[in-house]
This record gives C-alpha cells, sequence and structure tokens, in this order.
C-alpha cells in the first residue's frame, strides 16, 4: 500500500512505496486523482522510468498533449526534453537554444497556458539532478487558491473583469535568443487570451490568479508599460515564501502537479557547469478557464 505524506499545511504530498511504471487498479487511481485534487502536489519517490512508461503513467488522467515546435527538445511528441542535456546525453552548451528555452522556465508560468485549452496536469521525470550541494536547480510552485484568498479586496476588484495575453510567439521577445517560429508552428499556436481569476467549477467554484510571466506580459485594456507593473506585483506578492513550496529534486523523483491552481518555476542554476535532464508528460486540457463573468459561472451564482 502506498504511504502518503502532507508536504506542508496548504497542498503536497510525498509519496513512497509505489511504483509509476506499472500498471495501477482502479482504487489505486482514485485515491491518487482524489490526491491531485486537494493537493495539486504529488511527488513519487524513487521511481524507475522512461518515456514510454513516463507515457503510459501519464495516461491514467487524461490525453497526452503533444509539444508545439515540430523538432526541439523531444524524442517522442509527446514527451518533453525539460534538460540541458541532448538525446544522446551531450551537455549543451549554456547558448544552446534548447538550454534557452529551459531558462525561460526560470519565470513563474503555469503549462501550456498559451493554448486555448491549457494543460491540466504536467508529471515530471528526474533522471538526473543537481549534486545536493549545488545551488538552484529545485522546482519550485505557489499556491494560485491561496494567493487569490488572502488578495486585499481591492486588488480582487482591480484583477476581476482582467484578461492576460497568453502567446508561444512572444517568448522570443523575452528570450530573443531563440530561433523564429516556423509559419506551421506560429498558425498552429495563435495568441489567446485567459482570466486572471480563474473560477474553478470542479472545486465549488472557487477562485484562484492565473497568469505567466513566460510568455506575453500584455494584459487586455492595459497600455503594455501598465501590464508590465501589475505583473510585476503580481510576481512579488505570490513570490512570497507563505504561498510556495520549493521541491528539492532527488534523481528518480516523478512530480506531478496541477496547472490550473499551481504556477511553477525553477531556480536557475549554473547551465554551464551542472547536468540536469528531466522528461515530462503533460495531460491536455479539456475546458477553456473560465472567469467571473463567464455564462456557467454567472448562472451558477443565480
Ligand atoms: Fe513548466
Amino acid at each position: 500500500m502506498m504511504d502518503i505524506k502532507n508536504l506542508t499545511n496548504d497542498f503536497g504530498v510525498e509519496v513512497r512505496n509505489f511504483d509509476c511504471s506499472k500498471k495501477m487498479g482502479y482504487d489505486e487511481l482514485n485515491l491518487l486523482k482524489k490526491t491531485i485534487q486537494d493537493r495539486h502536489f504529488i511527488c513519487f519517490k524513487n521511481q524507475k522510468l522512461d518515456g514510454d512508461t513516463l507515457a503510459s503513467f501519464t495516461k491514467n488522467f487524461g490525453k497526452l498533449e503533444a509539444y508545439p515546435e515540430k523538432d526541439k527538445t523531444k524524442g517522442k511528441i509527446e514527451i518533453f526534453n525539460v534538460s540541458n542535456v541532448s538525446e544522446d546525453g551531450e551537455h549543451l552548451d549554456p547558448d544552446d537554444q534548447r538550454v534557452i528555452l529551459q531558462k525561460n522556465n526560470s519565470r513563474w508560468h503555469t503549462d501550456s497556458s498559451y493554448r486555448y485549452l491549457p494543460s491540466i496536469f504536467s508529471i515530471l521525470y528526474g533522471q538526473e539532478t543537481l549534486p545536493p550541494k549545488a545551488e538552484g536547480g529545485q522546482t519550485q510552485f505557489s499556491n494560485m487558491l491561496l494567493a487569490y484568498d488572502h488578495l486585499p479586496e481591492d486588488k480582487k476588484i482591480l484583477l476581476e473583469p482582467l484578461h492576460q495575453v497568453h502567446s508561444y510567439n512572444d517568448i522570443r521577445r523575452l528570450e530573443p535568443g531563440l530561433p523564429e517560429l516556423t509559419y506551421e508552428e506560429k498558425s498552429n499556436f495563435p495568441p489567446v487570451t485567459h482570466p486572471i481569476v480563474r473560477v474553478h467549477p470542479d472545486r465549488n467554484f472557487r477562485k484562484s490568479l492565473y497568469f505567466t510571466s513566460n510568455t506575453s506580459l500584455e494584459i487586455g485594456g492595459m497600455s503594455l508599460e501598465q501590464g508590465k507593473e501589475l505583473h510585476k506585483w503580481l510576481v512579488n506578492y505570490i513570490s512570497q515564501p507563505k504561498f510556495c513550496y520549493t521541491h528539492k529534486w532527488q534523481k528518480n523523483d516523478l512530480i506531478m502537479w496541477d496547472n490550473r491552481v499551481l504556477l511553477h518555476r525553477v531556480i536557475p542554476y549554473d547551465y554551464a557547469k551542472y547536468r540536469r535532464a528531466m522528461i515530462r508528460g503533460t495531460v491536455e486540457g479539456e475546458v477553456p478557464v473560465l472567469g467571473p463573468f463567464s455564462n456557467e459561472v454567472r448562472l451558477n451564482n443565480n
């Protein structure tokens, strides 16, 4: 039987004595689904996985998302290499575009927010992790349900009607070292907007914050400068330790999180000195992000 232990008072659990590479039973899957819904983050210790077994495990929770770019950092199109190591095991140069894409992950974000249907879960397996005494390399999470609850009333009112632009192509504005997307890649992922206050029908219509810092920084109805100012405020606000859990990696950890309610970022590390190799399976979103004024939410409030 798996052992489950809470990591903080508010969210996160650690699971031991469970093998994610094996086909699981109905009861185990139900327990994990309930756990991720209630606690938003799970770390499964001591796993032994490859791309195929990670894909099979991920499929327990929904459909696998495919990567937007044709041929950048992946082996299988559904398994992303979150890594400064090539598929052949070569430690990549810090200026390599695959590493630049990793550096962008040190900005707070939620995966696939540039899609109309952003992903539900990300599932990330640590194949090579930094030595215990190295600086950086952790993955930090901030709880957006909690952050919303603690917002001052005037900020709730200010944020309530706002939408952010999310654009895969705009990563190039933040990281000019990246090559242009092809026409096909661009047209597969036109910019989208999502409400900054997200409402969760499967959580009793609770509200959370929902924004990113790794794509576009534009907010509808504001000048770019005003949008950037508001972003800066949000980033400082959600970085407070009372909302956060920092995952210090051990090799063979498999972590899973709910992108609908957590933001995450990697703490920068010395990309030239250390190897960090991870593979990720991503569960596709099924519904658009609902804001406070969507019909579904309004009807529920009446
Ligand atoms: Fe990410």
